[in-house]
């Protein structure tokens, strides 16, 4: 619905709260919502079967693990060194329980795992938050504020920062796609192209 909305060349707010989904042609938008003609419910399914194999012993079934896609990053101390972590990390993590290599963010079952992990999740609010104690809750400022900084720093081909697509151009039509406030919740995606 709000995809017909957008896209009309009118910059929108910078306070948009509006996932990258909102802003696919409403065909696509269908795709997206209908299990049986998204392709990344084939990843799902061997997701579940993954799971079976080298995740159920210790956490039961995925539902139990509702909530936790949408708390990473999260900082987490191993041996007094605290760190940054995503989803894939931890997945990582675990699949060393299980006597498997780790493998990168990018490998096959660790996005398989984390597709598994994020349609369980479907719905809930990201909440990444600071540790309790005082030492992790400076650290995550810190983390918060070399974010910010990077956002915006220009960097790459086009010499510009996050912000100036994501915060300026919001709405905006860049080739065939339409800028979006650039949140990263619906991940991870099949790209079309
Ligand atoms: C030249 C413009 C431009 C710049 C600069 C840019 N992006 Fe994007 N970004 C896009 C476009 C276009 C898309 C695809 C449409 C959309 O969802 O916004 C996108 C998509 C995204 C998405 C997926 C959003 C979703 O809901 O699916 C994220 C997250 C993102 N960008 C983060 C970043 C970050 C972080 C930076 C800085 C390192 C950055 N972008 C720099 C144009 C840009
Ligand atoms: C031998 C037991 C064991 C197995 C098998 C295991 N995990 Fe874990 N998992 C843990 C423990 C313990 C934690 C708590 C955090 C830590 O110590 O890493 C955890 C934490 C997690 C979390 C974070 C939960 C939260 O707090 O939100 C995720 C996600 C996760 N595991 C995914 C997986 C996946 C995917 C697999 C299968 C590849 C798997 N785990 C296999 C023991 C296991």
């Amino acid at each position: 619905m709000l995809g017909l909305a957008i896209g009309l060349g009118q910059p929108l707010s910078a306070q948009t709260r509006l996932s990258g989904n909102q802003f696919l042609t409403p065909q696509l938008q269908a795709m997206q919502q209908d299990a049986d003609v998204n392709p990344i419910s084939l990843w799902v399914e061997k997701g579940q079967t993954l799971w079976r194999n080298d995740c159920q012993s210790c956490h039961h079934a995925p539902e139990t693990l509702r909530t936790s896609a949408a708390e990473f990053p999260r900082l987490i101390t191993r041996n007094k060194n605290t760190r940054l972590i995503n989803l894939e990390d931890q997945i990582n993590v675990c699949r060393q329980r299980v006597g498997q290599h780790p493998k990168g963010l990018e490998d096959d079952d660790t996005l398989t795992l984390s597709a598994l992990l994020h349609s369980v999740a479907k719905g809930q609010t990201i909440h990444a938050q600071a540790p309790a104690d005082a030492a992790g809750q400076q650290r995550w400022q810190d983390e918060l504020a070399q974010g910010a900084q990077l956002y915006a720093t220009r960097i790459g081909r086009l010499n510009l920062a996050c912000m100036h697509c994501h915060d300026g151009k919001v709405g905006v039509n860049l080739r065939a796609e339409i800028v979006s406030p650039g949140h990263p919740s619906g991940f991870p995606i099949y790209r079309l192209n």
